[in-house]
């Protein structure tokens, strides 16, 4: 079952990462796909966890860097098969034919999805309609990359830290930060894929998401949102005078990091309150 964890979370990614790739109406689809395949990822984690099995987030690095979509459909379209193949081995019969009747429906839709050129690694660095610097350019694209892997990070933090809680204050809150980290997530690929600089997030380390000290990640937690909030500010300023409507999206973007922190915060004074009493 292990191995169908893994390789769930990497049909997950691929799957976004074909979304991102997609100029056409399959946009959506791929988003929706990679969303039932990142709910999938979450009951395998769960069974595992149920059954004592122990696991983690590790996977192999994903090629993605191709000049046709069907390339990516048909990598997926394996990888998902594989999975189908994997899941005799999963105690709960309901979750595999679940799984199981969700693969072959995807399978049969990215069989029939049209074909497309992808210019998601043109390297061209530039957005439509927009004209930046080279300097607002640079700041932009060093952003995406270091944002986009601390968005799938926080994403893999919070699905760990949710995963081993049955505290119901605690998971709200989670489930929130989960759901923000993937709309960050999600904005930030698709301008990475707009500018030709797609790539997938880099495996995060097991030490990150095996929280130990709650309290004390939450607390270093609230201190890198502040930095973040710093970077899209930063940001804002460097593309403003190039791009209004990029300043006010990094605004907006700088603006919902405060509402993570208030949460955080009280998820902390939630935790200081468990363990005094
Ligand atoms: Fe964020
Ligand atoms: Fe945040």
């Amino acid at each position: 079952m292990k191995t169908v964890l893994i390789k769930t979370h990497e049909a997950w990614l691929e799957m976004l990462m074909a979304g991102f790739m997609s100029r056409t109406e399959s946009k959506q689809i791929l988003f929706d796909f990679s969303d039932i395949l990142f709910r999938h990822f979450t009951w395998i984690e769960h069974e595992l966890i149920e059954i004592g099995e122990s696991y983690d987030y590790n996977r192999d690095n994903i090629p993605i860097k191709v000049s046709r979509l069907s390339d990516m459909l048909k990598a997926i379209t394996a990888r998902l098969l594989e999975i189908d193949l994997q899941l005799v081995g999963t105690p709960d019969r309901d979750l595999a034919a679940r799984m199981s009747t969700d693969i072959a429906y995807m399978v049969d839709v990215l069989h029939g999805m049209n074909d497309e050129v992808v210019t998601a690694f043109n390297m061209e660095r530039r957005l439509p309609n927009t004209e930046l610097t080279e300097e607002a350019t640079d700041a932009l694209t060093l952003f995406l990359f270091d944002e986009s892997y601390k968005e799938y990070e926080l994403i893999m933090i919070y699905n760990y830290l949710k995963a081993h809680s049955d505290d119901a204050f605690l998971n709200r809150i989670f489930q929130i930060l989960i759901d923000e980290s993937f709309f960050h997530l999600k904005q930030f690929g698709e301008m990475m894929a707009k500018m030709g600089i797609l790539a997938v997030p880099r495996v995060v380390m097991r030490e990150l998401y095996e929280v130990e000290d709650v309290t004390a990640f939450l607390k270093a937690g609230i201190e890198e949102e502040i930095v973040a909030k710093e970077e899209c500010k930063k940001l804002s300023d460097a593309v403003g005078r190039d791009s209004q409507s990029l300043a006010k999206f990094f605004d907006f973007i700088n603006h919902q990091e405060n509402y993570h922190i208030a949460l955080m915060r009280e998820a902390l004074v939630h935790y200081e309150k468990a363990e005094n009493g």
